[in-house]
């Protein structure tokens, strides 16, 4: 096990976890000591995201900023504890919880402005105001990004995309915090991206500089509110859900697929195969992560049998049963 563990959604097999050995109380608090952010025992993942499904963190940490986060991992390295950093999009947490630190980055959440177009995002800053923030200042070039709920870090590690584009398109550098605790910028030449994935060097993404370009803010806007809308008539938006649970096979579309072997509205407990978009998983209320497994093999396995595709795991599952 690494002992920092980057959000880092895409995994090849069909259900894969990450099991975290139990560390003793006084490591654990000898890892957060001196941390000006908010530190939590015990703290339940649920709130923290988008499933609203989720056992406790041994440890929740939100660094106050990116220098806090650097004295946090050099100290958890030091004891050995593991990170690891909470997307809380496109993640499942199981009810086991995740043993060690856990990692929120809400509180970096600055925007910058700088010469020749481009913009500094620290990595918790929401796509939602990222786009907000470029729609006022009329710069184009994350229209695509309308609708995704991640955060810059979440969309960076994935490389997030849709239909219109994917996050590589608008990068320009991204800023990572190493093993060491160190801020390293690193250029787009040492990351190898592919679809919804990046592959970066170790590390916690905690800012990308985004290369945008000069639009006319009410064409950005029209497109935006565009995309908006047909995600809001094809996708189950107001239910608690992870986005899509497994990547577009090539030349095809998962929700096709599950769909067409009749899996629409299948259900588990509270988990449900949406009756809106097949390859999302709704939480009606009180689903818990067993749930979403079992009906998540059940959807791979009847597509495998109906129609010989292996359908990959989009969604990221950690944690422990
Ligand atoms: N379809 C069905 N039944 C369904 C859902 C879709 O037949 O229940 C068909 C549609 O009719 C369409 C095709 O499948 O012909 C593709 O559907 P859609 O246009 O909704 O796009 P998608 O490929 O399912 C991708 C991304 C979404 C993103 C949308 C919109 C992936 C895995 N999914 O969905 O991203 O929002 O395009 O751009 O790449 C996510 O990554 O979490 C996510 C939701």
């Amino acid at each position: 096990m690494r002992d920092v563990v980057p959000h880092r959604p895409g995994m090849k097999s069909k259900v894969s976890v990450h099991l975290l050995k139990a560390h003793s109380p006084s490591d654990l608090r000898a890892a957060v000591r001196g941390i000006r952010g908010e530190v939590r025992f015990s703290e339940a993942l649920r709130d923290f995201t988008s499933f609203h499904i989720g056992g406790p963190a041994d440890v929740l940490v939100l660094p106050a900023d990116v220098e806090d986060l650097c004295l946090l991992v050099r100290q958890a390295r030091l004891l050995k504890v593991p990170l690891f950093v909470l997307g809380g999009t496109n993640l499942l947490v199981r009810e086991g919880g995740i043993r060690g630190i856990v990692v929120n980055l809400s509180k970096l959440n600055g925007i910058t402005d700088e010469p020749g177009h481009v913009v500094y995002a620290e990595g918790g800053v929401g796509m939602p105001t990222l786009m907000k923030h470029a729609i006022s200042r009329s710069l184009s070039g994350l229209e695509w990004a309308a609708g995704i709920p991640g955060t810059v870090a979440g969309c960076v590690v994935m490389n997030a995309g849709t239909r219109l584009g994917e996050m590589k398109d608008a990068l320009k550098e991204v800023r990572l915090v190493d093993q060491k605790g160190r801020i390293i910028d690193c250029p787009l030449s040492a990351i190898r991206f592919s679809y919804r994935r990046a592959l970066l060097p170790r590390g916690i993404v905690v800012g990308a500089w985004l290369q945008l370009k000069p639009g006319a803010r009410e064409k950005i806007e029209a497109v935006v509110k565009e995309y908006l809308r047909h995600r809001k008539e094809t996708q189950p938006l107001a239910l608690p859900s992870a986005g899509c649970v497994f990547k577009n096979p090539p030349g095809d579309a998962a929700g096709r697929l599950i769909e067409a072997v009749g899996l629409k509205g299948a259900r588990i407990g509270d988990a449900q195969v949406s009756e809106k978009h097949a390859n999302f998983i709704v939480n009606l209320g009180r689903a818990n992560a067993d749930d979403v497994i079992a009906l998540i093999k059940q959807v791979g396995r009847t597509v495998e049998e109906q129609t010989g595709v292996t359908l990959e795991l989009e969604l990221k599952i950690v944690g422990q049963p």
